[in-house]
C-alpha cells in the first residue's frame, strides 16, 4: 500500500501539509496506483455499502455505485475561471475574484475532511514521461474518487519519482464536502454537499484547480474536464499548442494507408461510438486513440501530433449496445465501474438503449424497484456512466500510448443540426475551418444538469464548458496556430452532421459504423482525391461521392437532401452566428469577421 510512500517533491510536500491543516482528515494516504490500493478502496466502499458488487461471472471485477440524486452531472453554473482579470474569463465562463472565491471555498475546506481518509493522487496526463503529458496531483477525501482516477489516468509510484525533488505539478484539491462525526459512517449515502455549496474553481494564472461538494465525474475527477481542458486549454495558449475536447481515431484504408483524424462534438453526440465505429464499408479499418480530450503539438516536420491524456473512458451507458458501439460493450465486461445504472437481478447492470428488454425487475439508479410498463421513470439516469480502461477496448489503437503522439491529417467538427448543416462540407482553408469550429452548436443533452434538454446552443469547438479563458483569444489561438505550420501539413478541416432529419422528422442518415462513408470522403479528400463541388459554404462532395454500396435506406433523394444548400437556412444561420458573435465584442478575430462576411456575399450570389 501507499501510506508508507515519502514525498520527496518539495512543492508537494508543503502543499500536503497545508492542505491537511486545513482539512483535517483523520489520515493521510499517498496513493501508489496499485492493484491492491484498487482493490482495499473498494473493500471500503463494499464496508460502507456505497459500493455493490456485481455478479463475477458476468462482469467480473465490477461494481456499481450509486450516486446522490442532486450530484448525477457536470454543474457549469456551479463552475468558476477564476483569473485575476475578470476580463480574461470571457462572457462565456462564470468569474468571480479569484482571492474572494479562495476565502469563500478556505472556509468550506476548513475541517471538511474530518472522519476521513485524505489521498493523495499522482497522476500523468498522457503516458509517462511523454514530451506531451503532464503531471497532477489530485488531493481528495473520495475513495470513489480514487478508483475512477486509477482507471481514468495513470496514477502511481512512476509519476513521483519524475517529479523528483523539484519537478513540478498542478495541483488539483478534491472534497465531497461532507465531514464524519466520530464513529459516524457514510453508511449506504453518497457523500456530496448541497447544489449552492459546490464549486468547481480553476485559477488559471496559477495552473491550480479547487472543487469542493460533489462526488461525480468531471466535478471530482479532475484530471479530465477541469486539468486536461480548462487548465490545459490556458497552458496550450500559453506555449503554442492546442488542447481540445476531441476524440482521436486511425483509420485504414484497404490499401494498409493509414491516417488519424481528431473529431470535436459537444457533449452527447456520439463521441465515443466514433472514436470506436465499425465501418460499414468492407476494406476499411477505425482503430481508436481516445474518445474524448486530445493534446496537440507541432512535430519537427511541422505536422501536428496528438496524444490522448487520459487512459479510460468515462462513458455515457445509455444508449451504448452491441449495435450502436460493440468495442464499448466488450470494453466494459470486466475491470469497469458503473455509475447509475440500473441492476438486475442477476447481479448485472441494464440500461435504456442496451438493446433488450429489462429482464424481470430491476433496481433503477435511485435503489428502488423498477419493472418495465409500470414505472414511469428511467430505470438508469440519463447520464449514467462506465469508467472503464481504455487498454480494455477491442479496437484501441497499437499506437494509443505512443509518446510522441500521431499525427493528424483531419479535423471534424459537427453537433446535432436537424436542419440547415449538411452531411459533411470541407473548409476552403485553415481560417475558413476556425470559422466552422467557432460556430459550433448542438441540441442540448442530459450530460450538464443546468441547461434545459431540447434547445440549440452554441458550443464553439465544443469547448463552450471547457475553454479556461476568453473565447475571444480562444479564437485567435486556433487562427495564429495557422501560421505556424504550411497549409499542406496542417489537418484538412471538415464539419459533419450524423443528425440531419427530413420535414416529417425522420433521419436522413443512419449514423453509427455508416458514418464510415463520411470518413472514407474525408480521407480521399486529404489525399487531393475525393469528388468535390465548391459551394457558397465550402467543399461538398458530388451526388455521388459518398460511397453508398450496401446502405439501404438512403435513396438519391435523400443523399440530395443531406447534400444541399440551403440558402434560406443558412441566411437565418448567419443572424444567429451575429448575434454568437456578438458576445465577443472586441475580442472576435478579424479573421472570423472577414469569414462570416465573405460566406454571407457567397449566399447572396447563390442562386435558389
Ligand atoms: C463528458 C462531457 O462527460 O463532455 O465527456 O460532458
Ligand atoms: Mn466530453
Amino acid at each position: 500500500m501507499g501510506n508508507n510512500q515519502t514525498i520527496k517533491n518539495k512543492k508537494l510536500a508543503n502543499w500536503v501539509d497545508e492542505v491537511s491543516k486545513l482539512t483535517t482528515p483523520d489520515t493521510i494516504h499517498v496513493c501508489d496506483g496499485s492493484k491492491d490500493e484498487y482493490d482495499s478502496m473498494i473493500k471500503i466502499m463494499l464496508d460502507q455499502k456505497i459500493a455493490k458488487k456485481l455478479d463475477q461471472k458476468k462482469r467480473s471485477n465490477c461494481y456499481l455505485f450509486r450516486s446522490d440524486p442532486s450530484d448525477v452531472a457536470r454543474v457549469e453554473n456551479r463552475t468558476y475561471i477564476a483569473s485575476r482579470s475578470k476580463e480574461d474569463a470571457g462572457p462565456t465562463n462564470n468569474w468571480i475574484d479569484p482571492e474572494e472565491l479562495k476565502k469563500t471555498m478556505r472556509g468550506l475546506y476548513s475541517g471538511c475532511m474530518k472522519g476521513r481518509t485524505m489521498y493523495v493522487i499522482p497522476f500523468s496526463m498522457g503516458p509517462v514521461g511523454s514530451p506531451i503529458a503532464k503531471i497532477g496531483v489530485e488531493i481528495t477525501d473520495s475513495p470513489y474518487v480514487v478508483v475512477n482516477m486509477h482507471i481514468m489516468t495513470r496514477v502511481g509510484s512512476r509519476v513521483l519519482e519524475i517529479l523528483g525533488e523539484d519537478g513540478d505539478f498542478i495541483p488539483c484539491l478534491h472534497s465531497v464536502g461532507k465531514p464524519l462525526a466520530k464513529g459516524e459512517n457514510d453508511n449506504g449515502m453518497w457523500p456530496c454537499a448541497p447544489l449552492d455549496k459546490k464549486y468547481i474553481s480553476h485559477f488559471p494564472d496559477d495552473l491550480a484547480i479547487w472543487s469542493y461538494g460533489s462526488g461525480y465525474g468531471g466535478n471530482a475527477l479532475l484530471g479530465k474536464k477541469c486539468l486536461a481542458l480548462r487548465i490545459a486549454s490556458v497552458a496550450a495558449r500559453n506555449e503554442g499548442w492546442l488542447a481540445e475536447h476531441m476524440l482521436i481515431l486511425g483509420i485504414t484504408s484497404p490499401t494498409g494507408e493509414k491516417k488519424y483524424i481528431a473529431a470535436a462534438f459537444p457533449s452527447a453526440c456520439g463521441k465515443t461510438n466514433l472514436a470506436m465505429l465499425i465501418p460499414a464499408i468492407p476494406g476499411w479499418k477505425v482503430e481508436c486513440i481516445g474518445d474524448d480530450i486530445s493534446w496537440m503539438k507541432f512535430g519537427k516536420d511541422g505536422r501536428l501530433y496528438a496524444i490522448n491524456p487520459e487512459a479510460g473512458f468515462f462513458g455515457v451507458a445509455p444508449g451504448t449496445s452491441m449495435q450502436s458501439n460493440f468495442n464499448a460493450m466488450k470494453a466494459i465486461e470486466k475491470n469497469t465501474i458503473f455509475t447509475n445504472v440500473a441492476l438486475t437481478e442477476d447481479g448485472d447492470v441494464w440500461w435504456e438503449g442496451i438493446g433488450y428488454p429489462a429482464p424481470g425487475k430491476l433496481i433503477d439508479w435511485t435503489g428502488k424497484e423498477w419493472e418495465a410498463g409500470k414505472s414511469a421513470s428511467l430505470a438508469a439516469h440519463a447520464n449514467a456512466r462506465f469508467t472503464a480502461p481504455a487498454r480494455q477496448c477491442p479496437a484501441i489503437d497499437p499506437a494509443w500510448e505512443d509518446p510522441n503522439g500521431v499525427p493528424i491529417s483531419a479535423f471534424l467538427f459537427g453537433g446535432r443540426r436537424p436542419g440547415t448543416v449538411p452531411l459533411v462540407h470541407q473548409s476552403f482553408d485553415w481560417d475558413h475551418g476556425v470559422f466552422m469550429g467557432s460556430i459550433v452548436g448542438s441540441e442540448v443533452t442530459a450530460a450538464a444538469l443546468d441547461l434545459k434538454a431540447g434547445t440549440v446552443r452554441r458550443d464553439p469547438f465544443a469547448m463552450l464548458p471547457f475553454c479556461g479563458y476568453h473565447m475571444g483569444d480562444y479564437f485567435k489561438h486556433w487562427i495564429d496556430i495557422g501560421k505556424k505550420s504550411s497549409p499542406e501539413k496542417l489537418p484538412k478541416i471538415f464539419y459533419v452532421n450524423w443528425f440531419r432529419k427530413n420535414d416529417k422528422g425522420e433521419w436522413l442518415w443512419p449514423g453509427y459504423g455508416e458514418n464510415s462513408r463520411v470518413l472514407k470522403w474525408v480521407f480521399e479528400r486529404c489525399n487531393g482525391e475525393g469528388r468535390s463541388v465548391e459551394t457558397s459554404i465550402g467543399h461538398m462532395p458530388t451526388l455521388d461521392a459518398i460511397d453508398r454500396s450496401g446502405l439501404e435506406g438512403v435513396s438519391d433523394d435523400y443523399m440530395k437532401e443531406l447534400l444541399k444548400v440551403d440558402k434560406n437556412g443558412w441566411l437565418k444561420e448567419i443572424e444567429l452566428i451575429k448575434e454568437h458573435y456578438a458576445a465577443f465584442g472586441s475580442k472576435l478575430p478579424r479573421e472570423l469577421k472577414d469569414q462570416l462576411a465573405a460566406l454571407e456575399e457567397r449566399l447572396s450570389r447563390q442562386h435558389g
